[in-house]
């Protein structure tokens, strides 16, 4: 494969089609996002092969609480899992581990985990793994919206100096960038409350493949797809 000149600093992924694949095998949906974990590993091979600093991966999104209570169980008890049983070598890889999405909702055993995930990876620098967990981009604006009028009625700020920088701050996601490139499995065409206003001009893909079928020449063909694409933010060439 030849080399891609443009190589996106942070990728985003809307894991999705583990429940369709699951129907194609005649397995449980949960059985799906068990097999969707081998996926996440190849992502990250990838990503730190190309040298890609932030990969968000779209985990749980707050709508998924409506789910079936099994499901969303077997999700639970999965991240717990995963967690315990991948730190150890993403930390090896020098992989930090960071959450976006509002954590107070889970139960204590899963916060417990996660926080210990991040404090375990904390000094990773080689690449950061953002998973959005309860994540909803309109809770997270509503949330931001509320700090900073918070802060604007207890007078610590004018409501004149609250520019597009601010709110980006009091976003979840403030401590990365905006993502070059947003991809989506299984060929649904929608971002499903995913980072709205941090994909602004994101590149999007929307590849057919389901989420437990992905693989590192996927995630190639993402890099390669990103270097196809020409950016141009509005202006003129
Ligand atoms: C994505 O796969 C995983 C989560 C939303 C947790 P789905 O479970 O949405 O799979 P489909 O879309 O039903 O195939
Ligand atoms: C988006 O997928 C959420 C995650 C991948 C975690 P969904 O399967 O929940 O989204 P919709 O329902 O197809 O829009
Ligand atoms: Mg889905």
């Amino acid at each position: 494969m030849s080399e891609p000149k443009r190589i996106p600093q942070h990728v985003a992924i809307i894991m999705d089609g583990n429940g369709r694949w699951a129907g194609l095998h005649g397995k449980e949906r949960y059985e799906g996002h068990i097999a969707g974990v081998e996926p996440v590993r190849a992502s990250l091979r990838a990503a730190a092969r190309w040298g890609v600093k932030y990969l968000t991966l779209y985990a749980f999104s707050t709508e998924n609480w409506g789910r079936p209570a099994e499901e969303v169980a077997a999700l639970m008890e999965l991240f717990c899992r995963s967690v315990v049983s991948e730190t150890p070598e993403l930390k090896r890889q020098g992989v930090r581990i960071a959450m976006i999405g509002d954590r107070s909702r889970f139960s204590e055993k899963v916060q417990r985990y996660l926080a210990e995930a991040e404090r375990e990876t904390a000094g990773g620098e080689r690449l950061t793994l953002i998973l959005a967990l309860n994540y909803s981009s309109r809770s997270e604006i509503t949330r931001a919206v509320r700090l900073l009028a918070s802060r604007a009625a207890a007078g610590e700020i004018a409501p004149e100096s609250i520019d597009e920088r601010m709110i980006s701050q009091a976003l979840d996601t403030a401590p990365y960038p905006d993502p070059d490139l947003v991809v989506r499995t299984s060929g649904e065409q929608r971002l499903s409350n995913f980072l709205l206003w941090q994909s602004s001009y994101a590149e999007l893909w929307f590849p057919e493949v389901l989420w437990p079928d992905f693989t590192e020449t996927d995630f190639d063909r993402a890099i390669e797809e990103y270097a196809r694409r020409d950016r141009r933010f509005g202006l003129v060439k």
